[in-house]
């Protein structure tokens, strides 16, 4: 497996920190609409988890080669604790042409070394993604329902 020069950057979100700067926000939001595929949303939906974290708080997470852009992630924070994990991982994606070099790994390791306190995801039981989570410690004792409205 070829091992890729992975730089990991966070930008810590929400009250007191600087926003996000405008073309870094498009880049992330755009490849993410690309890179997550059929496990993404529509760019808006992208965007409005963009926002909630200015807003909000939450976190940025890009990993480059260089200039090039191989992943990105972006958590949320919940304002809960305890009862309810602080941070909301919602998306994580990497380049489909840079899968399977630790892409992934870099991201994940960047996401839980940086933010403060519990994490949740979901993902769908067949999303090979399953498989770096639970490398990461991730368990999922708790089955997801929602009334989708
Ligand atoms: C999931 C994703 C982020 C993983 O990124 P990646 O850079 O390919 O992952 P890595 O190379 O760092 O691999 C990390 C670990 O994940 C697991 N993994 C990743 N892809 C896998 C696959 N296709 N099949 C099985 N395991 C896989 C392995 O356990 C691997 O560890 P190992 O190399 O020590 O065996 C990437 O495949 C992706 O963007 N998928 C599409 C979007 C998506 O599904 N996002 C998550 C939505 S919940």
């Amino acid at each position: 497996m070829t091992q890729t020069a992975i730089q990991t950057r966070v930008f810590p979100l929400g009250p007191g920190q600087s926003p996000l700067d405008p073309a870094l926000r498009e880049e992330v939001a755009q490849f993410l609409f690309t890179h997550l595929e059929e496990y993404g949303d529509d760019l808006p939906d992208i965007q409005a988890c963009l926002d909630y974290a200015g807003e909000r708080g939450g976190a940025v997470f890009t990993a480059r080669e260089g200039e090039r852009l191989l992943g990105a992630s972006i958590t949320n924070r919940t304002g809960m604790s305890g009862f309810i994990p602080e941070n909301i991982l919602v998306y994580i994606a990497v380049h489909g042409d840079s899968r399977g070099k630790g892409v992934g790994k870099s991201l994940m390791e960047a996401v839980t070394g940086s933010l403060q306190g519990s994490i949740a995801l979901h993902v769908e039981p067949h999303n090979p993604a399953r498989a770096l989570y639970e490398r990461y410690g991730f368990t999922n004792k708790y089955l997801e329902m929602r009334l989708t409205r």
